[in-house]
């Protein structure tokens, strides 16, 4: 069997949660490598509607396990209410694991992140504000608490202590609320009993599934746009979502990984600051967001919608070693008579660029170059073969798989689980 890495080709809400929810049919293990409760992982099957933020899009499946990797920062406030939200809709999360490595993200993270953004004044960079920055600013800086901590109170206390010796100065100076460690501390307590059974040392379940040639799925949260060294930076995420950071956010050794699948929708939206050069600001950009029904999982933000680029998708095939693309959201481009992709990146000084991605101050500045690309006017939800679909809409793809130089491995045409094909 084989070990996959599901990431985002673009600037996140790709559709990775249902590629997950339908390559974990077959699983056997699903690992979410990095991230936070930022993420809304959207999957629609046999149990509802689901937004999934920190739980594997893996956990409907009883017969997959489901780890929330040492790569991740969880907010344990807001896995109890996940964990509410699917027991109540009927799943059983026997199957869900997570890593004593990985971080929390403690009320303060969420406090200073929103303290932060104010401060940035005009300068903002759209955060979820679910406290994701603050958490990992905590872990480079080794005051961060582990989840593992939670099953050693003296430790877990002293910890405590030494973190808010910082925190409380920083959320003082920013004219926020100091916290009250003894309150925290008994927050910490009531956690760790909900908790205790789920937290594991996650190398001796990774291992034994390496070694008996298992079927493994890495879960990235976010998209390559976003990701901290190779995104847009700063208006990027607090950690690396690109394939070569997987193994390591999952426990795995590097050379274990044999696929890696590149989520893309059949156009582009954003959340958040920073540029995104096929922004559309006309009707069709507004078309995109009502038929797509773009509006962010986890914030409710209407998300910025725009052409596919090109430039992007070689970009990130390139840096994340895509051996597959997963296209999602063909169905959305269904009423459109003529498409647009941007072939290339049009610099200040009227060069033209495809094989590389400027930094950002170069990137606000770029013009998008675009290729015409009749629509098919007819409707794609109920094709569930390569074959099936209209001849305008493979040729759109196509030239979607050149620009990235890797080919399609699944198309979906709709949400549901059913909706989606391998090609
Ligand atoms: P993720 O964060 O990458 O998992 O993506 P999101 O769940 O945030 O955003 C994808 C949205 O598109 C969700 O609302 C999905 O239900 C929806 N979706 C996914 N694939 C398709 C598709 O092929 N067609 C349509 N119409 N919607 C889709
Ligand atoms: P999924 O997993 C889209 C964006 C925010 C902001 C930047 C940093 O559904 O793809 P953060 O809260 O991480 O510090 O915000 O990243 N962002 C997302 N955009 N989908 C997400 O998750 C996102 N998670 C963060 O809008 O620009
Ligand atoms: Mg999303």
């Amino acid at each position: 069997m084989t070990v996959t890495a599901v990431v985002g080709a673009q600037w996140g809400d790709e559709g990775k949660g249902r590629i997950i929810d339908y390559l974990a049919q077959s699983a056997d293990l699903v690992i979410r490598f990095q991230g936070g409760d930022n993420a809304g992982h959207t999957v629609i099957n046999e149990y509802g509607k689901h937004a999934l933020h920190l739980i594997p899009s893996g956990i409907f499946n009883p017969a997959t396990q489901n780890i929330i990797g040492s790569g991740c920062v969880v907010n344990p406030q807001a896995l109890l209410e996940e964990m509410a939200s699917l027991q109540a809709a009927g799943v059983a999360l026997d199957n869900l694991w997570l890593s004593s490595r990985a971080q929390m993200v403690m009320p303060y993270h969420r406090t200073l992140d929103a303290l932060e953004e104010q401060a940035r004044g005009k300068d903002t960079i759209g955060t979820t504000k679910r406290g994701i920055g603050p958490a990992y600013a905590d872990k480079a800086a080794r005051s961060g608490l582990r989840i593992g901590d939670l099953l050693q109170p003296d430790w877990l206390e002293a910890r405590l202590d030494n973190a808010l010796r910082t925190v409380n100065r920083k959320i003082e100076i920013l004219g926020g609320q100091a916290v009250n460690g003894e309150e925290l501390y008994a927050l910490l307590l009531d956690y760790r009993a909900q908790f205790q059974a789920r937290i594991i040392d996650t190398v001796p379940m990774t291992r034994a599934a390496i070694e008996a040639d298992k079927a493994v799925l890495l879960e990235g949260q976010l998209g390559v746009m976003r990701d901290l060294d190779w995104g847009i930076y700063p208006y990027v995420t607090s950690s690396n979502p690109t394939a070569a950071f997987a193994p390591s956010g999952a426990g795995l050794p590097a050379r274990t990984v044999d696929r890696v699948i590149g989520v893309v929708k059949a156009y582009s939206t954003a959340v958040g600051d920073g540029p995104f050069p096929a922004e559309l600001h006309d009707a069709d950009g507004d078309r995109l967001r009502d038929i797509g029904q773009e509006y962010g999982a986890t914030t409710g933000r209407p998300r910025r919608c725009g052409w596919f680029d090109g430039v992007a998708i070689r970009y990130a095939a390139w840096l994340n070693g895509m051996t597959g693309l997963a296209v999602t959201k063909l169905d959305v481009l269904d009423q459109l008579e003529e498409l647009k992709i941007c072939v290339g990146y049009e610099l200040p000084d009227g060069a033209i660029i495809v094989d590389s991605m400027p930094d950002t101050p170069v990137l606000n500045q770029v013009k998008p170059v675009y290729e015409t690309w009749p629509g098919w006017l007819q409707s794609t939800a109920g094709c569930r073969h390569w074959a099936e679909l209209p001849r305008a809409a493979q040729a759109y793809m196509e030239r979607i798989r050149d620009l990235a130089g890797v080919p399609i491995a699944y198309v979906s045409v709709g949400p549901e689980r059913a909706q989606m094909f391998e090609v």
